[in-house]
C-alpha cells in the first residue's frame, strides 16, 4: 500500500461523532501532517489530543461558514465529505420537510463543499475528494426514501465531478457503505462494524487508489447483488421494507 495520506493536509466534515470522528483519528494514524476537524457545534468536538488537529466550525449548508473555512484551510489536499443526515420515511408517507432536509445536507451541502474547495484542491494537487454516499445510492430502501434519493443524487454529482477534475490532479472517490454502528443506526439490531474499523478500511482503500469503496460486509453483499443484476438489490430492499 502506498502512503498516500502521509504528510497530507486532510479536512473532515461532521468530525464530532460517528464515522467522521473515526476518520480524523485514522487520518492521524496514517501520518497526516494536519487534520482540519470540522463540525457544526465546536462545543461537541471531542478532544483528539494531537496537535496536528485544527478544529473549525462548519455547517455544510451554511455558505458563509463554508467561505470562512475555505479561507482558513487553503492548504487542504484531501477533502473528506462525511457529514450527513438521515430522516426515516417513505416517499408517500414521509414529510416533505424531512425529504428536503436530507437533500439540503447530503446533496446540496456536499455539492457546495466540492464547488468551494475545487480550486483549492487543484492548486494543491495531487489532491483528493472522498465523498461518503451509501449503498442505497444504487437502489433505494423505501423506509428511508428521501435519504436514498439524496445519496443517489450525490453519487451522480460525484461521478460528474470525478470527470470534471480528471485532468486537474484531483482524484474523486466515493464511499458506499451498507451499515455501520453509529447514532445513524440507533435501535437497529443488525450486527454492524464499528466506525473505527470502517474508517481504517476506507483510508486503506483510498491509499490503494480504489475509486469506489465499499468498506464493510453488509455493503459488499448488497453491492455484489446489484452488480450481478440491479433487480437483485431492489428485491433485497423490497424484502427489508415489507418485513418492517
Ligand atoms: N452509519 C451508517 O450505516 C452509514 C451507512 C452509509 C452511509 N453513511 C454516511 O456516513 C456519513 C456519516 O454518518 P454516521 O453514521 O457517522 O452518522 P452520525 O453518527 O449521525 O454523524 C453524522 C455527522 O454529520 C454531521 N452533520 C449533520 N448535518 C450536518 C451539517 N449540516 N453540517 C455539518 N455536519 C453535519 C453531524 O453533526 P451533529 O453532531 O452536529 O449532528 C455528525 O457529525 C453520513 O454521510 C452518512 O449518510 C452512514
Amino acid at each position: 500500500m502506498m502512503q498516500i495520506l502521509k504528510d497530507k493536509v486532510i479536512l473532515v466534515t461532521g468530525a464530532n461523532r460517528g464515522i467522521g470522528k473515526s476518520l480524523v483519528k485514522e487520518s492521524l494514524n496514517k501520518g497526516a501532517k494536519k487534520v482540519y476537524a470540522t463540525c457544526r457545534d465546536l462545543s461537541k468536538m471531542p478532544e483528539f489530543e494531537d496537535n496536528r488537529v485544527v478544529t473549525l466550525k462548519l455547517d455544510i449548508t451554511n455558505d458563509h461558514e463554508i467561505e470562512q473555512v475555505v479561507k482558513q484551510a487553503l492548504d487542504t489536499e484531501v477533502l473528506i465529505n462525511n457529514a450527513g443526515v438521515l430522516s426515516a420515511g417513505s416517499i408517500l408517507n414521509g414529510k416533505i420537510a424531512d425529504i428536503e432536509k436530507d437533500m439540503n445536507v447530503n446533496y446540496y451541502g456536499t455539492l457546495k463543499m466540492m464547488k468551494s474547495f475545487a480550486s483549492v484542491l487543484e492548486s494543491n494537487s495531487p489532491a483528493r475528494i472522498v465523498n461518503i454516499t451509501s449503498i442505497v445510492a444504487y437502489s433505494p430502501l423505501p423506509s428511508i426514501a428521501g435519504y436514498s434519493a439524496s445519496k443517489a443524487a450525490l453519487l451522480s454529482a460525484t461521478y460528474s465531478v470525478r470527470i470534471e477534475l480528471a485532468k486537474k490532479g484531483v482524484t474523486v472517490h466515493t464511499v458506499n457503505p451498507g451499515a455501520i454502528d453509529t447514532d445513524m443506526n440507533k435501535g437497529s439490531d443488525w450486527d454492524m462494524p464499528s466506525p473505527n474499523s470502517v474508517a481504517k478500511v476506507i483510508l486503506d482503500k483510498v491509499e490503494n487508489e480504489e475509486l469506489d469503496i465499499i468498506p464493510e460486509d453488509i455493503g459488499l453483499e448488497m453491492f455484489k447483488s446489484w452488480k450481478e443484476d440491479p433487480k437483485k438489490l431492489a428485491e433485497i430492499f423490497h424484502n427489508i421494507y415489507h418485513a418492517e
